[in-house]
C-alpha cells in the first residue's frame, strides 16, 4: 500500500491555519500556499535520486551530488497551479506539465479537458500536484491519464486530504505514495472536505 506522508512542521500548522480561516484575504491566501508548497515539495523529493560527481571548490576538488532524474511537476488545473510557484522555488530546474480534469455534471465522473505535458514521463520523477484530494476521483483519474502516458515513478502531492480520498488513491495507485500537509476529518454531502478550507481554487484565483 502507499505511503502516506502527514508533515508534522509547526511552520506548517501556522501557514495552514491562515488557509483555513475563511477571512484571509487573497494575497495572504496566495502567499501561504507558496511556502507549503515549498515545503511539501522539501517532503516529496525528499528520496530523489543522486549521482554522485566531482566538485571543484575554490579550496580542492571533492565530492558533490546531481540530481538523478528530472522532476516533473504536474497540477492538476485548476486548483493545481496553486502550489506550482513554492514547489519549483524549491526546485527551478524542473519542468511543468498540465492535466485538465472536470467531472461530469450528469455522470460524476471525471474528464479531461487539456493535457500539456513534456516528453519523457517514463524517466522522469513526477510530482502530481492538486491542494485536494476529496473524493480522489480527479487524482486517481490524472494519475490512471499520466501512467498511461508512461509515468512509472510518481507521489501525489496535496495540501488537504480527506480521509475518503486517500482511501481511494492507495486502492487505485498502491505504488503512489502521497505527501500532505494534512488529512482531515472527513468529506460532507457536497464532497467538500470538513474541515477544509472550501474552494481552493476559488479562493486562491479570487473566483469566488
Ligand atoms: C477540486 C480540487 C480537485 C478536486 C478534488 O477541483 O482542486 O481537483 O476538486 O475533488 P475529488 O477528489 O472529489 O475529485 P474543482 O473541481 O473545484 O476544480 P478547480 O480546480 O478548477 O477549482
Amino acid at each position: 500500500m502507499a505511503q502516506v506522508t502527514e508533515i508534522d512542521h509547526p511552520v506548517v500548522k501556522h501557514y495552514l491555519s491562515i488557509l483555513r480561516n475563511k477571512k484571509t484575504e487573497t494575497a495572504a491566501f496566495r502567499r501561504a500556499m507558496g511556502s507549503i508548497g515549498t515545503i511539501l515539495a522539501y517532503q516529496a523529493l525528499s528520496d530523489l535520486p543522486l549521482k554522485t560527481q566531482e566538485v571543484e571548490t575554490p579550496i580542492q576538488t571533492t565530492m558533490g551530488h546531481k540530481a538523478g532524474p528530472e522532476v516533473f511537476v504536474i497540477p492538476i488545473l485548476r486548483a493545481g497551479l496553486s502550489l506550482v510557484d513554492g514547489i519549483i522555488n524549491f526546485m527551478p530546474d524542473a519542468k511543468v506539465g498540465h492535466i485538465g480534469v472536470y467531472r461530469d455534471e450528469k455522470t460524476h465522473e471525471p474528464v479531461n479537458y487539456y493535457h500539456n505535458f513534456p516528453g519523457g514521463l517514463n524517466n522522469a520523477y513526477t510530482l502530481v500536484v492538486d491542494p485536494m484530494l476529496a473524493t480522489g476521483g480527479s487524482g486517481s483519474h490524472a494519475l490512471n491519464f499520466l501512467k498511461e502516458n508512461g509515468a512509472d515513478n510518481i507521489r501525489f502531492v496535496s495540501l488537504i486530504c480527506a480521509p475518503e480520498g486517500v482511501e481511494r488513491l492507495q486502492k487505485d495507485h498502491p505504488d503512489v505514495p502521497i505527501i500532505t500537509a494534512a488529512i482531515d476529518e472527513k468529506l460532507n454531502k457536497d464532497a467538500f472536505i470538513v474541515p477544509g478550507l472550501g474552494d481552493a481554487g476559488d479562493r486562491y484565483f479570487g473566483t469566488l
